[in-house]
């Protein structure tokens, strides 16, 4: 997965770099930028961060140039270095490009060019891009890319700038996101929308096999054989602020600060008399009130919070909750119908596993109901219906407040739905009590920070480390390991407590520390019989529990705590306490929580 922006109209050279760091959760082993000076292409590239290619770039960084495209990359094929970094040109360097995604068939076609005298200088599948353009291209841009896109197969977004149209960029997408907008005095196309955010709120959401070109004054859409599209722009809420640093040492740090108001604004008319009101899936009520299950798929983090919400939903209603990651969901025989109703649950909306389940799902009938934070994105538009996180844009890889509003918003559908069955009693009441309650109790969470880090550090020399957890609490101990693994590196591994001594006991000992999700509530008692095995074994243990919870220190090495709250809320609350003890630990370690070695922020491919 790589980034890609291109502007144009009155802009500096710093802009595309600004553009760029804002897009380099999407991949950071290379980076580059094309731009016109005095009539000539100018390109820059070089292996890692976007900051080298900003010192390389120093001298020109206030230059005022009219059109640019930038590239962050996530390398697929040729090693990252500064020959296949992009952009990349035609034999002439009269045209350059920037792409995402793959391009399946470019062995055949890169034969094919050769054949017919290009000459190739990478590795990457991108530089057939170029040579194909350069190969239609006679003076009309658009159409030598619209002629070049139909033999390309894969995934791609891409985006052209020719020496010969100093104020256009040309592109097109399939299967990878592309965005535009048409500001004062500059537009541009991003991958996602927070490198525009600062030019214009109103944004164009390409869709597949769309051919765009766009210019300081407008944009105009084709589609493959060269008809006219109309494409309108859907305005966005996010402000450029929430897409900066604001003065916190990195995103993932600011993003669990964010916790509490994204919150506010993922319940923000969600509830109403005491009810919950979700317009959004009106037209599902009537399968939600009668169907028997509920499919849920996602990957990862989003997998976390959709098996809470199996936990949270079985233990309120009838209905049986179905949660599969989508990496296997899409591959299984599908014993669903039109009676179904599929939950995806993706941040980015842009998951290529979870795409793919929507997909078979739609091809049976199903009904689908995206659970997104991304405006726009290919799961909001390929699903039939969608609830939105309101969690402004996450710029941090590591999931941190979305996951927090992903069971917020699961939970407010969880009891939309025993709403609809007549399953609604008293607990319900004051569930709704308590979820308006969220982001004060957060805020109560987020002010023990200092102790949470003082625990993590003592704890940042452990190569390993076993995350336990029942009921709510299990789901919890799945992502307390990922965060931890995922940015620490620490090998992190999680098991229900009650599986421990079917196996994995028999690692436990003074190297081996344990971290219980154990808070005071109906299972408290199993969970501390298995602490008191885990400490039979020697092995260091830090619990994380609840206010109200008078005995644990007896037991535990360390406590984490959070305030006393509805146990089903559990799950909310204890999520920053994972989120920071993992940051902490990675920080110490000298690793940047926001760029994970080996890991991109949207999964865009398989
Ligand atoms: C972990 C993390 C990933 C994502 C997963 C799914 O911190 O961010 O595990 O949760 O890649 O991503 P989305 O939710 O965008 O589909």
């Amino acid at each position: 997965m790589c980034g890609i922006v291109g502007l144009v109209g009155e802009i500096v050279v710093s802009d595309l770099i600004e553009g760029l760091e804002k897009l380099e959760y999407r991949g950071y082993d290379s980076a580059g930028v094309a731009f016109l000076r005095d009539s000539s292409l100018c390109v820059e590239k070089n292996k890692g961060r976007v900051a080298s290619l900003k010192e390389k770039l120093s001298e020109l960084l206030n230059e005022r140039i009219t059109l640019g495209i930038a590239h962050t990359r996530w390398a697929t094929h040729g090693e990252p270095n500064d020959i296949n970094a992009h952009p990349h040109t035609d034999c002439q360097s009269k045209l350059c490009v920037v792409h995402n995604g793959i391009i399946e068939n470019f062995k055949e076609l890169k034969k094919r060019l050769e054949e017919v005298g290009h000459r190739f200088g990478s590795d990457t599948d991108t530089e057939v891009i170029p040579h194909l353009i350069e190969e239609y291209y006679t003076t009309d841009l658009v159409e030598a890319v619209r002629k070049a896109v139909k033999l390309l197969e894969g995934s791609f977004a891409i985006a052209v700038i020719h020496v010969d149209h100093p104020d256009i960029i040309v592109g097109t997408r399939k299967g990878s996101p592309l965005i535009l907008t048409v500001g004062n005095g500059v537009a541009g196309i991003a991958s996602d929308v927070t490198p525009l955010l600062k030019y214009s709120k109103d944004m164009v959401f390409l869709e597949d096999g769309d051919i765009f070109c766009v210019s300081k004054g407008g944009f105009e859409v084709f589609d493959v054989v060269g008809r006219k599209k109309e494409r309108k722009p859907t305005h966005i809420d996010w402000t450029y602020e929430t897409a900066q640093k604001s003065g916190y040492k990195h995103y993932m740090l600011k993003e669990i600060f964010e916790e509490p108001s994204c919150v506010a604004a993922t319940l923000s008319g969600r509830i109403k008399s005491a009810k919950v009101h979700l317009p959004e899936i009106e037209e599902l009520q009537d399968l939600l009130a009668s169907s028997k299950t509920l499919k849920v798929v996602a990957c990862g983090t989003s997998s976390y919070a959709a098996l809470s919400f199996k936990y949270f939903l079985e233990n309120l209603s009838d209905v049986c909750v179905d949660v599969e990651v989508s990496s296997e969901f899409r591959y299984k025989r599908p014993n669903f119908d039109e009676n179904t109703v599929l939950v995806a649950v993706s941040q980015s909306g842009e998951t290529a596993d979870t795409l793919e389940s929507v997909r078979l799902a739609k091809s049976k009938g199903a009904k689908v109901l995206a659970i997104t934070n991304v405006v726009g994105s290919t799961l909001m538009r390929e699903s039939d219906h969608t609830l939105l996180l309101n969690a402004g844009p996450e710029i941090s890889v590591a999931a941190t407040k979305s996951y927090v509003t992903q069971l917020v918003l699961l939970y407010l559908l969880g009891l939309k739905i025993v709403e609809l069955r007549d399953q609604w009693n008293e607990r319900c009441t004051k569930l709704i009590d308590s979820l308006l309650r969220l982001p004060e109790v957060l805020d109560a969470t987020l002010s023990r920070t200092e102790h949470i880090k003082e625990v993590a550090l003592k704890y940042k020399d452990f190569q390993h480390f076993m995350y336990i957890g029942r009921g709510l609490g299990y789901p919890t101990a799945l992502e307390g390991a990922l965060k931890l693994k995922e940015i620490s590196y620490i090998h992190a591994t999680a098991y229900p407590a009650g599986e421990l001594k079917h196996g994995p006991i028999a690692l436990l000992g003074p190297e081996f520390p344990v971290f219980a999700i154990a808070p005071f509530d109906a299972l408290y008692a199993k969970m501390k019989n298995n602490m008191i095995e885990c400490k039979a074994r020697k092995a260091k243990l830090v619990v994380l529990t609840s206010d109200d919870c008078e005995d644990v220190r007896e037991i535990a090495d360390d406590v984490l705590s959070v305030n006393s709250f509805s146990e089903q809320l559990y799950p909310v609350l204890m999520a920053p306490v994972i989120q920071l003890f993992a940051y902490y630990i990675a920080d110490a370690l000298g690793h940047d929580p926001d760029k994970p070695k080996n890991l991109a922020k949207s999964v865009t491919v398989e």
